[in-house]
Order: structure tokens, then C-alpha cells, then sequence
């Protein structure tokens, strides 16, 4: 089967939408999504764009502060983000990844972000957190996944989950999240040997190497769970995943597309987030707010 998200996501949008609306009825407050991004990367732009739009849909004030990379110092953008977390106003912080590279220090930076406005789940408290079993807010990608998965009624617990990357966004908050959800994890990476074993020993293989096209069919295990986070270029420059998808498709059980797939999800749950952290904001201070 291939699942395209489109129909899951909308679901989501629809039931975020009406919830802001109430709330905004009730409370006269808007939700206010800040997103940072310094400089000018492609597919940041790209993924900023959806983002606001995908805010707008719903009812979502999505505020970009664009900066050139010469325009600001690490420490003004330390500064920055401390002015957002003193803002009443605003309820989500995002700092579109990946920073430009004299941004060396990125963990830093996104320390300074409050964790009760941290929409990414980024910051040490939430990934401590994620990790520790009491999730507060978890990381979008990672909750994409599980929500698709969950949407399909699949058996998670017992099962060999394979995640192919060890990022900071992806591969080790899924690992978290995944065995909280009582599989049975293997994280392969670059100094993995033998990768394709471990592939073909997964009854649930979440790719997120930023390869294209890495995992072929002799990697998958017949009726494989496949989820694809990828999202490249192939050698004609089409947008692809890390998967091998007209390869791998008919000896899977379960695939997500790219584009149509994780991509869409993400951006719901980014919303989600938002959802959660503004509905707690104005539960626990409504009074300041108004
Ligand atoms: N760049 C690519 N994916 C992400 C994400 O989930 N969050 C942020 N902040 N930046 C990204």
C-alpha cells in the first residue's frame, strides 16, 4: 500500500482549526508562531514558505524573521530569541535548520529557546524528556511518523524498528520515541556494518539518511513497514526520498511517497505543536494575556 498523507493531514488541520477557533472566541488571543531563519538556503525557504502558509490555514499567526547571514552575530540572535521568549504575545519559537555554518554552535542556540515555546521539542529539557518517557512537546518529524503509523492500527510493540540516520531532528528523537512505544530499536549510521542486514531484518524501516534513493529492494525484508523521510533531488533533479520507491514499492506492505508522504505530516504536527504549546500558554495565564 502507498499512503499519501493528504487525507490524515487535512483531518488534522480541520480539528486544529476548529479548536483555535474556539479558543480565540473564548479568549480573544490569536496563536503567534515565531520562525527564525538566517540566510537563504533553498529548501529552507521552501519549507518556511509551507509552514506559513500551511499556519494561515488554520488560524495561526506565523511571524518570519528573516535575517541575512551578515546581518546578525550568534550573540544578537541570542539576544533575539530571549526578546521572543519575554514576548506575551508569542507562544512558538522555530529556528529553521540548518543555521548557516559560521552558526557553529547550534545546540547553544537552541538551548536559549524557553522550553515552554519550544515547537521543534529541540531544546535539551524536551529531548531529556522525549528520552526519559514524559514527553512535553516532541520533535515534528518523529510525531509524523508515529501518527501515520498509528493512523494504520500497526502493532508496534515487539516489533524491529530500523532508523537509518542518527540526526538530532530525526533519527534519535524516533529512537526515543519508538521505544517508548515498546519496539525493538536499531539506530544504523554512518559507521554502521553490514547495513543492509540490519535493513532486511526490519519489520519497520524509517529512512532519514538525506541520501536519495539509498534503500533498494534487496535492503527490504517482504512486507516491510516503510516510512521515508528523505527529501533530495535525483540525477534528473525530480524530488526523491531515500528510498527507491518505483523498486522497493511492491515488496513492502506499507510506503510513504515522496513528496506526499512524511513531508505534509510534519507540517501538521508543527501545528499541533503550536495547538498545544498556545493552549497551555493562555490555560495557565489567562489573566496576563487578556
Ligand atoms: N529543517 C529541516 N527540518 C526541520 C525541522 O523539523 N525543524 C526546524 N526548525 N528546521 C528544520
Amino acid at each position: 500500500m502507498i499512503f499519501y498523507t493528504n487525507d490524515l493531514v487535512e483531518k488534522y488541520k480541520q480539528e486544529i482549526k476548529q479548536e483555535i477557533k474556539h479558543f480565540k472566541k473564548k479568549q480573544g488571543i490569536t496563536p503567534v508562531l515565531s520562525v527564525v531563519q538566517i540566510g537563504n538556503d533553498f529548501a529552507s525557504n521552501i519549507y518556511v514558505r509551507n509552514k506559513q502558509k500551511a499556519c494561515l490555514d488554520v488560524g495561526i499567526d506565523c511571524k518570519l524573521h528573516n535575517f541575512a547571514e551578515k546581518e546578525i552575530t550568534p550573540l544578537q540572535l541570542v539576544k533575539f530569541i530571549k526578546e521572543l521568549n519575554d514576548n506575551k504575545r508569542v507562544h512558538a519559537i522555530l529556528i529553521q535548520l540548518p543555521l548557516p555554518s559560521s552558526f557553529f554552535n547550534v545546540n547553544n542556540i537552541l538551548n536559549v529557546i524557553d522550553k515552554t515555546k519550544d515547537v521543534d521539542g529541540f531544546c535539551p529539557y524536551n529531548i531529556g524528556a522525549l528520552v526519559l518517557g514524559v514527553p512535553s512537546v516532541i520533535p515534528c518529524t518523529p510525531l509524523a511518523v508515529l501518527n501515520i503509523l498509528k493512523s494504520q492500527n500497526f502493532e508496534i510493540r515487539g516489533k524491529h524498528c530500523v532508523i537509518l540516520g542518527r540526526s538530532n531532528i530525526v533519527g534519535k528523537p524516533m529512537a526515543a520515541l519508538m521505544l517508548s512505544e515498546s519496539a525493538t530499536i536499531t539506530v544504523c549510521h554512518t559507521g554502521t556494518k553490514n547495513l543492509a542486514d540490519f535493513c532486511r531484518s526490519a519489520d519497520i524501516l524509517i529512512c532519514a539518511t538525506g541520501c536519495p534513493k539509498f534503500v533498494t529492494q534487496e535492503m527490504v525484508k517482504p512486507g516491510c513497514i516503510v516510512i521515508d523521510v528523505g527529501i533530495s533531488r535525483d540525477e534528473n533533479q525530480n524530488c526523491c526520498g531515500d528510498v527507491d520507491f518505483e523498486n522497493v514499492k511492491n515488496k513492502a506492505s506499507f510506503i510513504t511517497p515522496v513528496p506526499g508522504g512524511v513531508g505534509p505530516m510534519t507540517i501538521a504536527m508543527l501545528l499541533k505543536n503550536t495547538l498545544d504549546l498556545y493552549r497551555t500558554s493562555i490555560l495557565h495565564s489567562p489573566a496576563q494575556l487578556n
